[in-house]
């Protein structure tokens, strides 16, 4: 057998390629992964989960202590100050933290960090900075990049089209944003400036905002959005954005043709989905091709079609999601190693981080009733005691589970704790369990998780407050 330098080479250090390479390195396997940007961490890291919730938090309790929201609770401020550039330091702060925590991660498990982009020379061997190495196995965890407009030029540094990295690092508030894409990033960005007083509008393309999610959340949240005094414009597209100066006109017409119109902003957020990382990577050079989508194809053990060569995270299909390439970076890793490493694609949660949060697990009611007949029990947030208590009622639980076997198959949760409360949605289906299991399982009283007993009650028989 041939001598390679590691056992395991990572490309990309993103959730999916940190968590891979740290899995194999506590496997026992000579590691290194290659990053060309300055920190570890990904896009998650450092220009995304991370920086985007850090700035929703900060932003969010501006806006309770700005807008009076905080006198219902007795607590009367005076006058409150936006700091701006306080605000995103503290963010920064937030990303070098942990940025910082996965580089001692890969000193503390011996992982070497090779700084530079990766290229192909052969399935074993990659250059990275002029230097070859060799690995029994090479994970592709490159991860994606923002998806651009045809027309639309982001430049982030000069902030006035800017894609998501422009958008978390704005020099002042904008007074008008218009952001492309009523998805994720739309709406957690838009609810940011938002916050922070821009008036913000979103231009979908589809009928609805947040494609994907159960048909009755998208609908609520849309709902939710506008009457945060979101302008939300569906069913209408952008056709070109035009800059003089500091501003951007752009021109909008309905999605199935008509009379367009044009919409002043000085900041223009273009959000439109990502796409997967491989330009550069050499994948010729092993023979590896890409779907349609641009995405490298794995088995359900993340092996490509080139021996030796696995792929994980973003740049592989299914949700772009942290969570998933994590558990995907821990399965290779297990798989390589002779283990037997699963991930339950049926399984993966998503959450939006708005106000409220909105959440989601398994199939959309839509999705579950193409394949058989089932039942559905909702329970409002408002009948919840807690969220009645601190006056956050905005929301419902959506129980989804098959007529016959009572098998929960999805849970849509729109409530401020929603991202918290998914877990045990998630945890419940991983363990296949019914809806009332569900309803006969003792929840800690008063907790918001209460409404997901309550609408698990609400699938075969009575939730008890409504
Ligand atoms: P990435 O994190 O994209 O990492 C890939 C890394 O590979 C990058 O650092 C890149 O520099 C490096 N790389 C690429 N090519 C090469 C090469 N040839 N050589 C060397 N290095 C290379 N997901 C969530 O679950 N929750 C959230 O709250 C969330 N918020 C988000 C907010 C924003 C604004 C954005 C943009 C995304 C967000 N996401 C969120 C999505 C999440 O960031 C991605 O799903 C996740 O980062 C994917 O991980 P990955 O390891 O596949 O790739
Ligand atoms: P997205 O796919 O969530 O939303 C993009 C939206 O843009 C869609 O609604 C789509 O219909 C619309 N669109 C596409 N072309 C358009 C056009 N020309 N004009 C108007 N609208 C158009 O993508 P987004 O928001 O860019 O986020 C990318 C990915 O990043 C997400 O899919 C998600 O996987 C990840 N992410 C996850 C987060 C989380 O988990 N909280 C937060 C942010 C991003």
């Amino acid at each position: 057998m041939a001598d390679f330098d590691y056992d395991v080479l990572v490309i990309g250090s993103g959730p999916g390629g940190y968590v891979a390479a740290i899995r194999a390195a506590q496997l026992g396997l000579k590691t290194a992964c290659a990053e060309s940007r300055e920190t570890l961490g990904g896009t998650c890291l450092n220009v995304g989960c991370i920086p985007s919730k850090a700035l929703l938090n900060a932003s969010e309790l501006f806006h309770e202590a700005s807008s009076g929201a905080l006198a219902k609770h007795g607590v009367k401020l005076g006058s409150v100050e936006l700091d701006l550039p306080a605000m995103l330091a503290d963010k920064d702060d937030a990303v070098k933290g942990l940025t910082g925590g996965i580089e001692f991660l890969f000193k503390k498990n011996k992982i070497d960090w090779l700084k530079g982009l990766a290229t192909f020379v052969d399935a074993h061997t990659v250059e990275v900075a002029g230097k070859k190495a060799t690995a029994k196995n090479i994970i592709i965890a490159t991860g994606s990049s923002v998806t651009p407009l045809p027309g639309v030029e982001v430049d982030n540094d000069k902030g006035i089209i800017v894609d998501s990295t422009g958008a978390i690092a704005l020099k002042k508030v904008p007074e008008h944003m218009v952001v492309i894409g009523g998805g994720v990033i739309g709406l957690e960005l838009g609810s940011v400036w938002k916050r922070l007083g821009a008036k913000v509008t979103v231009v979908e393309f589809l009928d609805q905002i947040l494609p994907g999610m159960d048909g009755e959340v998208r609908k609520e949240a849309n709902k939710l959005f506008k009457k945060q005094g979101f302008d939300i414009k569906t069913s209408t597209k952008v056709t070109g954005v035009a800059v003089k100066g500091k501003k951007a006109t752009v021109s909008v017409e309905p999605a199935a043709g008509g009379a367009g119109e044009t919409i002043e902003a000085d900041v223009v957020l273009v959000a439109i989905g990502r796409k997967p990382n491989t330009d550069g990577l050499g994948l010729d050079k092993i023979g590896l091709e890409t779907n349609k989508r641009g995405q490298i194809e794995t088995g359900h053990d993340f092996s490509t079609k080139v021996d030796g060569v696995w792929a994980i995270g973003d740049v592989i299909p299914g949700p772009m999601l942290a969570h998933k390439a994590e558990d995907e970076g821990v399965a290779v890793a297990e798989n390589i190693a002779g283990l037997t490493g699963i991930v339950n694609h049926d399984v993966i949660p998503s959450v939006v981080y708005t106000h409220p949060e909105i959440a989601g697990v398994g199939l959309t009611e839509e999705a579950a009733k193409e394949k058989g007949a089932v039942k559905v029990g909702k329970f409002p947030m408002l009948a919840n005691s807690r969220a009645k208590a601190i006056k956050d009622t905005d929301g419902f639980v959506k129980i989804i589970a098959d007529a016959d076997s009572d098998k929960v198959l999805g849970v849509w949760i729109v409530a401020s704790p929603a991202g918290t409360m998914i877990a045990q949605a998630a945890q419940a289906m991983e363990f296949g369990a019914s809806s009332e299991d569900i309803a006969y399982t003792c929840h800690a009283h008063p907790t918001h998780n209460e409404a997901v007993k309550e609408a698990a009650m609400a699938v075969t028989g009575k939730p008890i407050h409504i």
